[in-house]
């Protein structure tokens, strides 16, 4: 009996080692979690491109469907300036699943379906478009202190630059939404009750 505890204790210990060894090996640094997050916002972005085209075309409202084309157009140069960064990087451009951004544009699409022909429709695509930008927002102003904290002047240079695009616009869509959406949405309501 005694026998058998000490194998045991000696084999969770060889295990506890080697665990400990396989950390010591690979270390995480900033570095690395700075190229997992570009992945994460290379699909993010893909995933984009693919949605907006749905979205202008959904759209009842021309200056929504403009807003939506012309953030299309930025947002395909925004995957070439990731590109580079990968290129500084020594790394191939490839993207890496984002259940942050499935998620967002999951909703976005439940809308386009629910609410399809709705007064309300073009309301509900300024919150899930707003909530795509706030989310990329987020993750390039990251990216961007990351790169300077490494070094990396020029990425974080590219970084900020689509920083500024996103962040124009998710103000663009505000206005949007002051200005003429929300009020016919709430106009059609107060209509119809
Ligand atoms: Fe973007
Ligand atoms: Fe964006």
């Amino acid at each position: 009996m005694a026998r058998r505890t000490t194998k045991r204790t000696t084999k969770k210990r060889a295990t506890k080692k080697a665990a400990a060894r396989r950390t010591r090996q690979a270390p995480k640094m900033l570095s690395d979690l700075f190229l997992e997050t570009l992945k994460d916002i290379y699909f993010a972005e893909n995933k984009i491109i693919r949605t907006l085209p749905k979205m202008a075309k959904a759209a009842h409202s021309k200056d929504l469907a403009a807003a939506f084309n012309k953030h299309l157009r930025e947002t395909q140069g925004q995957v070439k300036r990731l590109d580079q960064v990968f290129r500084m990087l020594g790394k191939p451009a490839r993207g890496r699943p984002c259940e942050a951004i499935n998620g967002i544009t999951d909703e976005g699409a439940e809308i386009m379906k629910e609410f399809k022909n709705a007064p309300a429709l073009d309301a509900g695509l300024l919150a899930a478009a707003q909530a795509v930008e706030h989310y990329e927002i987020s993750r390039y102003g990251t990216l961007r202190t990351w790169a300077e904290e490494l070094g990396m002047h020029d990425a974080a240079r590219l970084l900020q630059e689509t920083l500024n695009e996103e962040e124009a616009t998710d103000h663009a869509l505000t206005e949007l939404a002051t200005s003429v959406i929300n009020l016919e949405a709430e106009g059609e309501y107060r209509t119809a009750a």
